[in-house]
């Protein structure tokens, strides 16, 4: 069995690979997937790329030439939810394309061909990863810091499970965070791939399970707040809870 390590980030991606004793590069369709163990566990680490087209090129490739049996993806997300704030952890039950729109052919959000707009990640793997969350978040923001733990407001972080939804649009505005929210009452957080990620893994039936931390809150501050979370928090957060879901 082997397990794909989706990063959505550089800087995760590099967190991750510290973590390999053993790692190995193939380059393939100009992207780097790096074989090794974590733990014991065999597993393919990659950058997914940037957007739905790629993050769903790099699902494929995992899966029908590099073997992987089950997708891990971590990376950032804008929060949407009341309550959902930075330095949040959303680990996905749905998610959903909130730029699909083939109406008024098909309901709005539907896939053509998929009959549905939701796909479900995978329950088990799932739970694995929110349990590493929990315990991530009761210890990397100290790790971090006390004032990284001041900057972000990292004291009372939490897990949330639910919808995520993903587009090709990093959402900085809040009018249009409000439009999704209205539109999608139930979502969480909104990013580039992961939905992406979990069509491709429906079409190969192979589990999926996707965390994101929160980065910014998707509205008008959310291009300042993005890149100071990155190399200051979300990497650290990603290696923790891949180390963590492979150690437990
Ligand atoms: N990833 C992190 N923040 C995001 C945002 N505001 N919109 C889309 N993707 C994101």
């Amino acid at each position: 069995m082997t397990l794909a390590l989706v990063s959505a980030l550089p800087q995760e991606l590099e967190a991750v690979l510290a973590l390999l004793p053993d790692e190995q590069r193939t380059a393939f369709a100009g992207r780097g997937f790096w074989r090794g163990h974590l733990h014991g566990q065999e597993v393919v680490a990659v950058l997914s790329g940037i957007g739905k087209a790629a993050a769903a090129t790099t699902t494929a490739l995992l899966i029908a030439r590099f073997g992987a049996s089950a997708v891990v993806m971590t990376g950032v997300a804008g929060g949407l939810g009341a309550g959902v704030k930075v330095g949040d952890v959303v680990v996905a039950a749905e998610l959903l394309q909130h730029d699909m729109d083939a109406s008024p052919v098909f309901p709005r959000h539907e896939v053509p061909g998929y009959g549905r707009s939701r796909f479900a990640s995978d329950g088990a793997l799932s739970d694995r990863l929110a349990r590493a969350c929990e315990a991530t978040l009761r210890e990397a923001p100290a790790a971090l810091g006390a004032a990284a733990v001041e900057a972000f407001g990292l004291g009372d972080s939490r897990v949330h499970r639910g919808l995520l939804l993903t587009g090709d649009r990093f959402v900085s505005r809040t009018a249009e965070s409000e439009a999704l929210q209205r539109e999608l009452p139930d979502a969480l957080a909104v990013d580039m791939e992961s939905a992406a990620v979990a069509q491709v893994c429906a079409d190969f039936g192979v589990p999926l399970a996707v965390v994101r931390t929160i980065s910014d809150r998707a509205d008008d501050a959310a291009h300042v707040d993005f890149p100071r979370f990155l190399t200051q928090v979300a990497s650290r957060y990603s290696a923790a809870i891949v180390e963590r879901l492979l150690g437990e």
